[in-house]
């Protein structure tokens, strides 16, 4: 037997919206204002969907959350591991959906943990910098890192991360980027876990199943000194010319 075809909308009728705060007549919406069911009203209220438990069971008005939706909800609410209940906020991604290159870190820091984004920090200022410098818009770029909680001792837990891996292979999977661009060792080592060490290979496109990858070292550790600093600065360079033709 086939089931009803009518759809169930279930709502919570809040306050009445004052006057003051309702939108001008004309940006109302033209659906609201000819619908059927308002016919007639002259109260202006405020409905808010209801989550499917407080109605009752009924299905999510909203329909299933879409798959990077759905992801990020899972991530924040990770407790495989210690790091997920130490933690203050998972931190999941920022940028576009659409990618053509993701830069993987390796692990939030303390502000990441914070604020709940990636490269929010020092070490982020000095990777928005060379986004910027490579000449890539904010459509075109993502960041995420290997690991989605913060170490409480900023020490990369390898534990951790072969648990949290399949995290990131799904983030990959829906971002679906053309390049990766790797930032420090463990972001290699988790992509790439043949590469040589990353001082070798650091500056130089190399291939990754059906992916390009551009390792990087990590922007903290152009920090620690002026060689690695000069590296820093002649790698992003390389980055830069490698991405200007859009070539790969
Ligand atoms: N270092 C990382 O690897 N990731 C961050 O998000 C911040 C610092």
């Amino acid at each position: 037997m086939e089931g009803p075809s009518h759809k169930v909308l279930v709502f919570k009728v809040g306050p009445a919206i004052p006057a003051e705060k309702r939108a001008p007549r004309a940006r109302r919406s033209h659906r609201v204002r000819t619908h059927p069911i308002f016919w007639g009203v002259d109260w202006v209220g405020s409905l808010t969907p209801v989550e499917p438990a407080a109605a009752g069971g009924l299905p999510d008005p909203r329909g299933p959350a879409d798959p990077w939706t759905a992801l990020t909800a899972e991530i924040e609410s990770c407790r495989r591991c210690p790091l997920g209940v130490s933690r203050t906020h998972a931190v999941v991604y920022r940028g576009s959906r659409t990618p053509t290159v993701v830069f993987v870190g390796e692990a939030p820091g303390r502000k990441e943990d914070e604020v709940g984004r990636p490269f929010v920090g020092r070490s982020g200022v000095r990777l928005d910098r060379a986004i910027a410098q490579v000449g890539l818009a904010e459509p075109e770029f993502g960041v995420l890192n290997v690991l989605k909680c913060r170490p409480p001792d900023n020490r990369f837990d390898r534990a951790a991360a072969a648990t949290c891996r399949p995290y990131l292979d799904r983030q990959l999977d829906l971002l679906a980027p053309r390049a990766l661009v790797t930032l420090g060792a463990h972001a290699l080592r988790a992509v790439d876990p043949s590469a040589p060490p990353v001082l070798q290979t650091a500056g130089r496109p190399r291939a990754v199943g059906s992916r390009v990858l551009f390792p990087l070292i990590h922007p903290a550790a152009a920090m620690r000194s002026k060689r690695l600093a000069g590296r820093w600065d002649a790698d992003v360079r390389a980055l830069g010319a490698w991405l200007a033709p859009r070539a790969f």
